[in-house]
């Protein structure tokens, strides 16, 4: 049984920051993606699809904007009640907000309603895939996993590792940071759509001694992906230099335990020197834009050029970042773009959101394309979703003047419609 979802359709055939965006993307005005149980079959013009597909039933979103869900490749679901917490630079931030609200996650309970409540807001914003961090406690790796497994969503998350720099009950120790991922691991990679993440959370909060316990998990691993954080702001990286003397730089304190590879993902990676900027590209490794944190925290400018010769992805890194919404974490990378002295194009910033997160997943095949065999994940935007954008996307010459008020002003009242796995899902 074949379904065409019509619409508005866009879809990439290459990538926007290589390839002049004109050639990268495909527009169909009279679109629509077909789809057969929980998969891609096919995108393109509606009458294309119906020659191809006769008989197919049609659900009709008429002017709407049909897309891959979007995918947030770096976020804190356990961060999900403290965000938009006042007035702090992210140690302090830690510190005062963050660490006290991951403490209560040894409550199993409260794990799994947090984790319900990070997905249900993740879909109301139309992201359908996300990586997360968890927090110490091996239960709330089985929440989130759980939880996304009830939705059909595919999500990325691990355990994060502490053993030094932390309250008392957020320290694990080298030994069960890696037995409890290992556990987790066994448990989890690869059932249904889940898929467990190494996550050390950064070197301040880990031991040498841990990084490399995780490091040897990694590379008994490898089809696993790695997440840490890196080079967020200057105080941090100061602080890793008083931690780890003899690291060149902050990417040294992981690439000297086997903590820097292809699947490896780098959050934030603002304030890089030469020789990191080299090794990240050598090796592949994904580098992970946190737009609306790096503004709220207070962090710095990302430099998005990096995204013509790295891996980089896009997240909304929630409850550090300001938002659940990934139109609102494209505009804040359009408005750090601009800072820097460049204006992203709407098919740069919407493929950041979607294929170029699931890059430095490693998932192309999985999320974030419209590609034939992919999953049936999409985010249908309506395009004049309140009387402010309506009026100015009704000016529009093109698609991409009508998407780009929706990619600055919208929230979740542009998204009409998300599709799970084949399935509809309330919005
Ligand atoms: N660095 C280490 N942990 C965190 C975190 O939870 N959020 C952010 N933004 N940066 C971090
Ligand atoms: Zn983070």
């Amino acid at each position: 049984m074949t379904t065409l979802i019509k619409g508005q359709v866009l879809a990439f055939h290459a990538d926007p920051f290589s390839t002049p965006w004109a050639d990268a993307t495909r527009f169909y005005a009279h679109g629509a993606v077909a789809i057969q149980g929980d998969r891609i079959v096919g995108s393109g013009a509606v009458d294309t699809l119906r020659d191809r597909f006769p008989g197919a039933e049609e659900v009709d979103h008429s002017d709407a904007l049909i897309l891959p869900g979007f995918v947030d490749a770096h976020m804190h679901y356990p961060q999900t009640a403290i965000i938009a917490s006042w007035g702090k630079r992210l140690i302090d931030w830690l510190n005062t907000y963050t660490f006290p609200e991951e403490a209560r996650f040894k409550n199993t309970t409260y794990a799994t309603e947090i984790a319900e409540r990070a997905l249900d807001l993740a879909l109301a914003n139309g992201t359908t895939s996300l990586c997360s961090y968890c927090t110490i406690h091996p239960a709330s790796v089985d929440a989130i996993f759980t939880a996304a497994k009830a939705r059909g969503m595919a999500v990325w998350a691990g355990k994060t590792c502490m053993d030094r720099n932390a309250p008392d009950d957020l320290r694990d120790t080298v030994q069960s940071a890696h037995d409890d991922s290992a556990a987790l691991l066994a448990n989890w990679h690869g059932v249904g759509r889940a898929s467990y993440v190494i996550t050390p959370r950064f070197s301040p909060t880990s031991t040498p001694a841990q990084l490399e316990a995780l490091g040897a998990l990694w590379a008994a691993h490898p089809d696993c992906l790695m997440q840490t954080h890196l080079s967020e702001q200057v105080d941090e990286i100061a602080w890793v230099r008083a931690l780890f003397p003899s690291a060149r730089d902050y990417l040294d304190t992981y690439e000297a335990h086997n903590l820097l590879g292809e699947r490896g993902l780098y959050g934030h990676a603002i304030h890089l020197e030469p020789r990191e900027i080299d090794r990240l590209r050598e090796v592949g490794a994904g580098l992970v834009h946190c737009p609306t944190s790096n503004t709220f925290i207070g962090s710095g400018l990302f430099d998005i050029g990096l995204a013509a010769t790295h891996r980089v992805g896009l997240a909304t890194d929630t409850g550090g970042g300001s938002s659940f919404s990934m139109l609102r974490t494209m505009a804040a990378a359009y408005e750090i773009a601009q800072l820097r002295g460049r204006a992203l194009h709407p098919a740069q910033l919407l493929w950041l959101a979607t294929e170029g997160s699931a890059r430095v997943l490693h998932a192309v095949n999985e999320v974030g394309t419209l590609a034939e065999g992919s999953a049936a994940d999409l985010v249908v935007l309506d395009l004049a979703s309140t009387p402010a954008i309506a009026q100015r996307s009704n000016r529009a010459g093109d698609i991409w003047e009508a998407v780009f008020p929706t990619i600055m002003m919208g929230d979740d009242r542009a998204v009409r419609a998300v599709y799970v796995a084949g399935e509809a899902v309330g919005t």
